[in-house]
């Protein structure tokens, strides 16, 4: 048995056992690649190609792939054939990463939960909220994206991820991102937990609120007995500059949720930064000392890639970087692209950064624009993703919850010089867009291939 299965290849092994889907996805957009080797923001291919990262795992590569500082702490942990996952004793490693995190994140944290995904924060920052207001209610933002668990997933409105799943969690409403008055609202019968938010909506098309609406937010939230919580999953380790969004903004949330860059990449692992306030009021006395654990929680692997992945952020001066790379990024997209019909802006902070485009108005480019919505309406974004891919070698995507935006997030160690590859791409792909029928027909042809076969 063992025997036949090594004759078949791990990628039909893969489509046979793992997601048959995903692998006809990627085979249909000419995405499947096999990856030999991937260093900073280059992918080297099995075929011989090199492609640029822009997409960054969607925010989890900051200090680039497989950093070899990351790669060094790593072996060295193995070698050490230290308590790993022994749950029952003191985690040191722990200890120095939550103190670490905390004082970067300032404010009101002062203690860690740590978990191995972002869903799993997300999970933690409501069971505590509750706790510690003895509320029911979650309020979020309209057009999040926090994660597929069935906690997270009731913080997001958009049905595309929630159809087929049955009943979400109850006393969960949304409030349009942006929108003071409608949120005022909801917190005035005082049911509301928590107000879960992204500082900047990353999965909903890199949408960059006012300077004041975080602020004010956490000001409502403080006076009617809500506990403040910024989801930093994408936005944190320096992706937009400072070491959380909500540093732009001027914030001090109640919880903060991290995860995705805090491994370098490799291990995976999250954090839910909290007051002591709050961690008192779920860890209450020594009985209650494991109430809300997990086992994967604090393990040495992920606390050592946690560390280094701190130190080279700093070393490097990686929120700096992602500060003046994502200037130049917006000033040569924008120079580029707004002669054309189809741009609508481009927008973001530090290396978070995203391209809108909007239905065209000239018949010339509507027609075929409608035709290639009506076979699906995700599709138009799908098409620019793979172009960049095969005629340029760049990988990105679109944001997931708004399909006419091409969210553009590399690892923050990219070089000018790939930025401005980067923007000569996608100037060229929107020259053809703009003037070659070509471009739509076999967009059209092979969208409706596509959608044949599935
Ligand atoms: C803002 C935000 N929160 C939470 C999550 C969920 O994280 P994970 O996929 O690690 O569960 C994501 C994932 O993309 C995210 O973008």
């Amino acid at each position: 048995m063992l025997q036949a299965l090594s004759r078949i290849s791990g990628e039909d092994l893969y489509e046979r056992h793992v997601n048959p889907q995903w692998v006809r996805l990627l085979d249909v957009l000419g995405m499947n690649a096999a990856y030999d080797r991937c260093v900073g923001a280059e992918l080297l291919t099995s075929d011989g190609r090199k492609i640029l990262d822009f997409n960054s795992g969607y925010c989890v590569h900051n200090i680039g792939h497989n950093h070899p500082g990351v790669i060094a702490a790593l072996k060295d942990e193995l070698d050490k054939c230290g308590p790993a996952m022994l749950q029952a004793h003191v985690p040191e490693l722990a200890g120095e990463l939550a103190a670490r995190l905390c004082r970067l994140a300032g404010g009101r944290v002062n203690k860690v939960f740590f978990g191995s995904s972002g869903s799993e924060g997300v999970e933690a920052a409501i069971k505590f909220a509750r706790a510690h207001t003895g509320r029911p209610g979650i309020v979020y933002a309209s057009g999040a994206f926090h994660g597929l668990t069935c906690g997270a997933l009731s913080l997001m409105s958009n049905g595309f991820w929630k159809d087929g799943f049955g009943s979400m969690l109850p006393a969960t409403e949304s409030v349009p991102f942006g929108d003071l008055e409608a949120f005022e609202r909801k917190l005035a019968d005082k049911s509301t937990a928590a107000f879960i938010v992204e500082p900047i909506q990353a999965e909903g098309g890199v949408l960059v609120p006012t300077h004041d609406y975080l602020p004010q937010a956490q000001a409502l939230c403080r006076r009617y007995g809500t506990l403040f919580v910024l989801d930093e999953v994408q936005t944190g380790f320096y992706r937009t500059g400072p070491f959380l969004a909500g540093h732009y903004f001027g914030v001090e949330p109640d919880i903060i949720i991290l995860a995705k860059a805090m491994s370098g990449g490799l291990v995976p692992c999250s954090a839910v930064l909290m007051s002591d306030a709050v961690y008192y009021s779920v860890y209450t006395s020594f009985k209650r000392a494991l109430v809300h654990t997990s086992t994967f929680s604090e393990n040495a692997l992920a606390m050592r890639a946690g560390l280094v992945a701190l130190d080279i952020l700093e070393e490097e001066r990686l929120g700096e970087r992602a500060d003046r790379a994502g200037e130049i990024l917006r000033r040569c997209l924008r120079e580029r692209l707004s002669q054309y019909e189809m741009f609508g802006e481009v927008r973001g902070l530090g290396l978070l950064n995203a391209i809108e485009f909007k239905p065209p108005r000239s018949v010339k480019l509507s027609v075929p624009f409608n035709t290639l919505a009506m076979i699906h309406p995700a599709i138009f974004g799908q098409i620019l993703v793979m172009r960049l891919f095969r005629d340029h070698a760049m990988l990105n995507q679109v944001c997931g919850n708004n399909f006419m935006t091409l969210k553009v997030s590399p690892p923050l160690i990219i070089e000018d010089r790939e930025l401005g590859l980067f923007a000569a791409a996608i100037d060229e792909i929107c020259g053809l867009m703009h003037t070659f029928n070509g471009f739509w027909t076999e967009a059209i042809g092979l969208t409706r291939r596509a959608f044949r076969t599935i």
